[in-house]
């Protein structure tokens, strides 16, 4: 049976990429996006790359009301918002997944701490599940709200959950040095996100405590059962797409942690682990919904672990599909592809 699906958010990078998507999904179909700026015009008068009869749709006003008829709804809109959207959705006994912020902390004062904002419906919070999804397949399948996690935190999870629950690492910060394309900051008009701003540069932003750094310590200590502390610094490079994480990581066995990387993820369509001292790069996953993991040993005690993500695919759209997927009892790589772009 084909599956009915909102998209609020939809004239966003990652509304766009979910759209772009949903359309090649086998039992998803678009039949309500929304927009907050955008409502009104013709999807394919905001999203030049969106064509055929979705790119014919015009986009609704955030608040329209959604069909009965609908059964997923996908919010991609900014913090803050997102949370109204959400609730809304809920309590017409919609199944959401969320791609912002506002569901991934289970306490609101953490949230209010990373966001600067009161949770406005916190008795939300605990329905949630934080939809890291080779993580949390069973909370997912089980649940009608998914917290889709941040792009800079997939990237840092995904291979420090194996080694913190294995008890590999030490109690020292975990130094997280992470790269992204500006298409992570999203699409509204900014200052420093300008071609002459960013092209031919590279620059650190963020201290001394970026959002994402909460997100990365939460749910490195639920999922990995070890409270963590990182020392995050993200930066923009002048790309569209991809994000490059390199984790500085110190503990013991590094001989070993090449294999529980190789374990943990053996089964898992959507993450490779490189041969020992081979290190990804964002080209080997831009276009895909896999996280690439490269490991290199610097002695018995230390190691340098790179990861590497579509920010809007397992970082965003393609996590929320996935997420999707399980959360219907569909297979989880429906409408998602394992390979990247090339070249
Ligand atoms: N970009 C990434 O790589 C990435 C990765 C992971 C998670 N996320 C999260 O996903 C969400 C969407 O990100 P994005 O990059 O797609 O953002 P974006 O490009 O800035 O798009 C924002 C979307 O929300 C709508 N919108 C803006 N203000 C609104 C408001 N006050 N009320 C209702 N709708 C509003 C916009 O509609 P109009 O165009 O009509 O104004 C647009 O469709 C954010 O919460 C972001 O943090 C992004």
């Amino acid at each position: 049976m084909t599956i009915h699906v909102a998209i609020l958010g939809s004239t966003g990078y990652t509304g766009a990429e979910l759209i772009r998507l949903i359309e090649q999904h086998p039992d998803f179909m678009i039949t309500h996006l929304g927009a907050h700026s955008q409502a009104g015009k013709k999807v394919r008068d905001v999203l030049p790359g969106i064509a055929g009869a979705v790119g014919d749709l015009t986009l609704a006003k955030a608040d329209a009301p959604l069909a009965d008829d609908i059964q997923l709804v996908f919010t991609a809109l900014p913090h803050g918002a997102a949370a109204e959207s959400v609730k809304k959705a809920l309590d017409v006994g919609k199944k959401v997944v969320d791609l912002s912020a506002d569901f991934r902390h289970q306490s609101p004062d953490i949230y209010q701490q990373a966001y600067g904002l009161a949770h406005p419906h916190p008795h939300i919070l605990n329905n949630a599940v934080y939809g890291l999804s080779e993580w949390a397949r069973a909370d997912i399948a089980n649940t009608n709200l998914i917290a889709n996690p941040g792009c800079y935190p997939t990237s840092t999870l995904m291979p420090l959950i194996p080694l913190l629950q294995a008890k590999l690492l030490d109690d020292s910060a975990i130094i997280v040095d992470a790269k992204s394309g500006t298409s992570g900051a999203g699409r509204t008009a900014k200052t420093g996100l300008l071609y002459c701003e960013v092209n031919e540069g590279l620059s650190a932003y963020g201290l001394p405590r970026h959002r994402h750094a909460w997100e990365m310590e939460e749910w490195a200590g639920n999922f990995g059962q070890h409270p963590i502390k990182v020392r995050f610094v993200p930066h923009l490079i002048p790309m569209s797409r991809g994000m490059l994480t390199t984790l500085h990581l110190t503990g013991k066995n590094t001989a070993t942690w090449h294999q529980t990387l190789l374990q943990a993820y053996q089964h898992e369509p959507f993450v490779r682990i490189l041969p020992e001292g081979s290190l990804p790069s964002t080209k080997g996953v831009v276009g895909s919904n896999r996280c690439d993991i490269g490991l290199c040993r610097l002695s018995d005690t230390e190691a340098v672990v790179v990861s590497c993500i579509d920010n809007l695919l397992k970082g965003a759209s393609g996590q929320a599909i996935q997420n999707a997927n399980i959360m219907l009892g569909l297979d989880e790589t429906s409408g998602l592809s394992i390979h990247a772009q090339w070249p």
